[in-house]
Parts: C-alpha cells; sequence; structure tokens
C-alpha cells in the first residue's frame, strides 16, 4: 500500500501531526510521502492508494495550498481512498467540536470531494502563552484565556490539546477500512 500524506501548516501543529500520520503509517509497513503543500511538488496523485490531506484552521480557513491540491486533483481522488484532517482551537473543547467538525470538515469534504471521505479527523492544537502570532490572534487571545480558565487550565501555561493516541487509532483505522 502506498500513501500520500500532504497538509498546510501555519504555525507547525498540523505539521507535526502529519509527521505522526507518516510514522505510525510506516510502523503499519505503509510506503509513505509526506509533502507540504506549501512546497507545491507536482504530485502524482494516480500513484497512491490512499491520500491523506490536512491543514491547521485559521479565521475558518485551510491553508490556500491544501485546498488548491483538493482542486486541482478532484477527479484522481474520486477514485482512491482519501481522509482529511484539521488542527484547530475549537477542538480543544468539547462543546465547539460539533461546529467545528460541519465547518472544517464535513463542509470542506462536500464541496471539494465527489465521494465521501474514509475518515475525517478533528485534531487540537497547542496553546502557547508566549506565541505571538500577530494582531488578528492577540484579539482573540484574551477570550481564549477566558475559556481556558472556564475549563480549569492555566493560561500562563503552554497546553498540547492534541490527543496523540486519538491521532494514532484514527491513522491505524484508515489502513483496516
Ligand atoms: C490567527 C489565528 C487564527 C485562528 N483561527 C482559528 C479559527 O478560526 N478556528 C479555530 O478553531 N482555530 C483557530 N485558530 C487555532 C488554530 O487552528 C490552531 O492553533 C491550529 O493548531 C493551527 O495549526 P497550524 O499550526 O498547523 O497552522 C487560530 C489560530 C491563530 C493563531
Amino acid at each position: 500500500m502506498k500513501a500520500l500524506v500532504i497538509y498546510g501548516s501555519r504555525y507547525g501543529t498540523a505539521k507535526e501531526i502529519s509527521e505522526r500520520i507518516k510514522d505510525i503509517l510506516q510502523e503499519e509497513n505503509v510506503d509513505v510521502d509526506l509533502i507540504n503543500s506549501d512546497d507545491k511538488k507536482k504530485v502524482q496523485v494516480e500513484d497512491y492508494d490512499l491520500v491523506v490531506a490536512g491543514s491547521g484552521i485559521k479565521m475558518g480557513k485551510w491553508t490556500k495550498n491544501t485546498l488548491n491540491f483538493l482542486k486541482k486533483n478532484r477527479n484522481e481522488l474520486s477514485n482512491r481512498k482519501v481522509a482529511l484532517f484539521v488542527s484547530c482551537g475549537a477542538a480543544n473543547e468539547e462543546k465547539n467540536k460539533a461546529e467545528a467538525q460541519e465547518k472544517y470538515l464535513d463542509n470542506v469534504a462536500a464541496k471539494y470531494l465527489d465521494t465521501e471521505p474514509l475518515a475525517t479527523g478533528l485534531f487540537g492544537g497547542v496553546y502557547d502563552p508566549n506565541a505571538d502570532h500577530g494582531l488578528m490572534y492577540k484579539l482573540v487571545k484574551r477570550n481564549i484565556e477566558k475559556e481556558m480558565v472556564k475549563m480549569g487550565h492555566d493560561p500562563t501555561k503552554k497546553h498540547d490539546y492534541r490527543d496523540w493516541d486519538a491521532i494514532t487509532q484514527w491513522t491505524v483505522d484508515l489502513i483496516n477500512k
């Protein structure tokens, strides 16, 4: 089995998830290529049995080049197994997950794929109190901190909301679907 893992990541979180997905697939004896969609490499989707495409979310959006990959390869993707995942802040909190699943995964699958994805993965992100993500982030940071306090989490500390066991299980399940 040959798999492609292609991702878009602005701050490195989805990149690390993609690297983990690659490692797990390799442990399961899958031949894997890992590609950052920003590298704009020529990809022969026909070469792969499984394509895993994922992105971090910024202001409600996947990265442009990951969506471009889905757009450009729409026909080829309709003939093979495709799984989508996102890493987003909304997945850090139980009450925001259903909306995030719909907006960032179900709607993207409906818009860009002709067939149902094999699986969709909604994964959390990393909160770093010292991260400087620009003006837009400064505006929402106060709210994020308030939400964290509500969850009983200390916003002065770094939190990794990625559930690596769930990411591992999600990946292993792809092979058996
Ligand atoms: C400027 C900015 C905007 C963001 N917008 C959203 C958003 O609209 N929805 C959401 O769920 N998470 C949002 N997040 C959280 C990111 O999705 C989360 O940190 C994710 O792990 C980033 O993935 P990446 O590091 O691969 O880019 C935002 C984060 C930043 C810094």
